[in-house]
C-alpha cells in the first residue's frame, strides 16, 4: 500500500478508529506512517488497501486484527533511565519522602512501559536506594497496550543494542547476568518486584488498584489534549494522598489540578497528590 494511494475517506475513518481504540491521534498528513507501519501486516493478510483493512476490522471487531493494527501503529521507543533526572529525583526526593510518610512498601505503576526498561529502571533505582540504607520495598506494575511489548518485558532479556541505550556498564554488570553471548537477563532481585499486565490507558484504572507512585511518560504526546487531561485526572484518583506522579519532559499538566502540587526539581517537575484538606 503506497501512501499516495490512500483514499482520503479511508484515511479519515482509520484515524477515527485509531483514536477511539487507543487514544493515538494521527496528524493530517501521516499517510506515509500508515503505509510503512501496516504494509507488512496487510500483505500477510492479503488486504489490498486501507478500505479493505477497515472493512475486515468491522466484520470481526472482536478478532485479533484490531489489536495487531494498534500494536503496529504504536511507537515503542524506550531506553534505560530515560532522561536520567526522574530516576535521580526518585532516589533523592521521592523515595526519602515516601519513607518519611511512614511507607515501608510502595506500589508503583509504570503506565505504557513498552518493553520494560522503565519499570526495571525504577526497580534498580530502588535497589540502589536500599543499598545505601533506604528502608523501602516496592511492588512495581508495568502495563502496555501492545502484547509483544508486555511479553518482551516479562522475558526480561535484552540484546546488546537495547542494553547500550542508557545503561552504564557498571549497572549492567551489577544488575544483569549474561545468558547468551549477546543477551543479558535482569537479575532476580530486580525482577522479583516487577510484574506486567496488558492494559489500555483508555480503560478503567479501578482494576489496577491504588498507587504511591505513577510514571506515565512519552505516551500522552500522541493523544489529544482532552484524552491527556482525562487520563491524568483519572491517574490522580488512583494516587494515594502524598503519592507522586511523574510525566514526560514535555508532558507537564497544562491545566491546574487542585489535587496535585507541583514540585520543581533541577531537571524538571514532578507532582505530588495533596492530602485531603479539611473543609476543601
Ligand atoms: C514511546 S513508548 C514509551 C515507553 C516508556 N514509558 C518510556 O518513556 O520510555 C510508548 C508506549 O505507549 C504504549 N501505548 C500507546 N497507546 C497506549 C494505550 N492506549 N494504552 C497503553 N499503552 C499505550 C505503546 O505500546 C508504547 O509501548
Amino acid at each position: 500500500m503506497s501512501s499516495t494511494h490512500i483514499n482520503p475517506e479511508h484515511y479519515k475513518a482509520f484515524r477515527q478508529f485509531l483514536e477511539k481504540s487507543c487514544g493515538i491521534v494521527l496528524g493530517d498528513n501521516k499517510q506515509y506512517l500508515v503505509s510503512s507501519r501496516l504494509g507488512q501486516l496487510m500483505q500477510r493478510e492479503g488486504i489490498a488497501d486501507l478500505g479493505g483493512l477497515l472493512q475486515r476490522i468491522q466484520q470481526r471487531p472482536t478478532g485479533d486484527l484490531p489489536g495487531r493494527v494498534i500494536e503496529a501503529m504504536t511507537t515503542n521507543e524506550t531506553q534505560w533511565f530515560r532522561d536520567n533526572y526522574p530516576f535521580q529525583v526518585l532516589q533523592d526526593l521521592i523515595f526519602p519522602d515516601l519513607v518519611k510518610q511512614n511507607r515501608q512498601q510502595v506500589r508503583v505503576w509504570s503506565a505504557a512501559c513498552s518493553s520494560g526498561q522503565e519499570p526495571y529502571s525504577i526497580s534498580i533505582a530502588l535497589q540502589e536506594f536500599r543499598a545505601r540504607g533506604g528502608r523501602l520495598e516496592g511492588d512495581i506494575l508495568g502495563t502496555d497496550i501492545a502484547p509483544a511489548m508486555v511479553n518482551q518485558a516479562r522475558l526480561a532479556r535484552y540484546g546488546a543494542s537495547a542494553l547500550s541505550r542508557g545503561l552504564s556498564a557498571e549497572r549492567r554488570n551489577y544488575h544483569f547476568q549474561r545468558v547468551e553471548p549477546d543477551v543479558w537477563e535482569v537479575r532476580p532481585e530486580i525482577r522479583r518486584r516487577v510484574r506486567f499486565q496488558l492494559h489500555n490507558l483508555l480503560d478503567s484504572y479501578a482494576v489496577l488498584g491504588r498507587f504511591d507512585l505513577i510514571f506515565c511518560r512519552n505516551v500522552l504526546i500522541y493523544f489529544s489534549a482532552e484524552s491527556r487531561h482525562d487520563i491524568l485526572r483519572r491517574m490522580c484518583q488512583q494516587l494515594q494522598p502524598g503519592g507522586y506522579l511523574v510525566v514526560g519532559a514535555s508532558e507537564s499538566l497544562a491545566r491546574h489540578n487542585d489535587d496535585l502540587e507541583m514540585l520543581r526539581t533541577e531537571g524538571g517537575v514532578v507532582y505530588r497528590r495533596r492530602p485531603p484538606a479539611v473543609g476543601r
